[in-house]
């Protein structure tokens, strides 16, 4: 579904260039349901902009769906965020009307769109749990009910990629919860892709796979030792909720010119800061780097 390939962006401000990206490689599949992690202004926000041609990347390989972003016509980007991606911001108030019903705001883009289909919206309305809840005002829902709003609004054109950025950064526990379980049922039942940006590792940790970036790079992936079904039922048999460590093994990323993050931690136990060399060495088939300081 995905697949990004040394991919940069620079934003360029009247007298600063800020390297946002900086050779990215991200591959997706086709229906998954993965989540990103990394510190604020690591390149989150911006990837997930890429990915939805919110904006455009500098440099790179971007393909979504088998579409290459980075070369496609003005027209043909209109023509993919209409039916390839749909997107749920944090902040849901971006794409609701507070005076409109529900079921209005979901109707509201397909207006815009130039088709109105009624059933659609309430079979989504449906889909996310909010039938009872249609006519009313927006301003009378509660933030997660809002959000469900938006998600519904988001799939209304059936996209095959869905990109949430950070969807429940502005809900309690239990909503986040029944969002991230309303994305499951959409990826399980719709074989939706949904890519979401966290900075929540409880919820990170409820998907299969985290991809974590640094700097504009991508540094280690989380993956799931268990499926997190397998993982439920062993709670539900009376199992206590593992620690990311024991559900998720952490897999530094090895990229196409054959660089590797070292995770943060190892090198501040180090004590490198900035560029430093190292050793490297093979003994069998493991490879073996020895501190800054120690040659011998
Ligand atoms: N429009 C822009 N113009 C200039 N710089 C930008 C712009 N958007 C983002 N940046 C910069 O690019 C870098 C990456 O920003 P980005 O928003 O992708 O981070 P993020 O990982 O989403 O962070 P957060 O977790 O805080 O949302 C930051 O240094 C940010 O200041
Ligand atoms: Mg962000």
């Amino acid at each position: 579904m995905v697949e990004c390939e040394n991919l940069v962006k620079i934003y360029k401000t009247a007298e600063i260039e800020v390297v946002a990206l900086q050779g990215l490689d991200l591959i997706v599949e086709d229906g998954e349901l993965m989540a990103i992690i990394g510190n604020s202004g690591s390149g989150k926000s911006t990837l997930l902009n890429m990915l939805g041609a919110l904006d455009r990347p500098s440099a790179g390989k971007l393909l979504v769906d088998g579409n290459d972003l980075s070369k496609m016509s003005t027209q043909g980007l209109v023509e993919y965020k209409r039916k390839t991606v749909g997107f749920v911001w944090q902040n849901n108030a971006r794409n609701l009307v507070p005076y409109l019903s529900a079921l209005d705001n979901v109707l509201l883009p397909m207006i815009l769109s130039g088709k109105q289909r009624k059933e659609k919206a309430l079979e989504l309305l449906d889909l996310v749990g909010l039938s009872h809840r249609r006519n009313n005002k927006l301003q009378q829902l509660s933030g997660g009910e809002q959000q469900r709003v938006a998600i519904a609004i988001a799939l209304a054109n059936d996209p095959k990629l869905l990109l949430a950025d950070e969807p429940t950064g502005a809900v309690d526990t239990k909503t986040s919860s029944q969002i991230l379980d309303l994305f499951r049922h959409l990826n399980k039942h719709a074989g939706l892709t949904i890519i979401i940006v966290t900075h929540d590792r409880q919820l990170a940790r409820k998907v299969d796979r985290v991809v974590a970036i640094r700097d504009g790079r991508t540094s280690s992936e989380l993956i799931r030792k268990k499926s997190y079904a397998e993982e439920i039922s062993e709670i539900q048999s009376g199992e206590s909720l593992k620690s990311d460590e024991e559900s998720h093994l952490e897999m530094a990323v090895i990229d196409k010119a054959g660089r590797l993050q070292i995770p943060k931690e190892f090198l501040e136990a180090w004590g490198v800061r900035g560029k430093s060399m190292v050793r490297v060495d093979m003994e069998g088939n493991r490879v073996i780097l020895y501190p800054p300081n120690e040659h011998q």
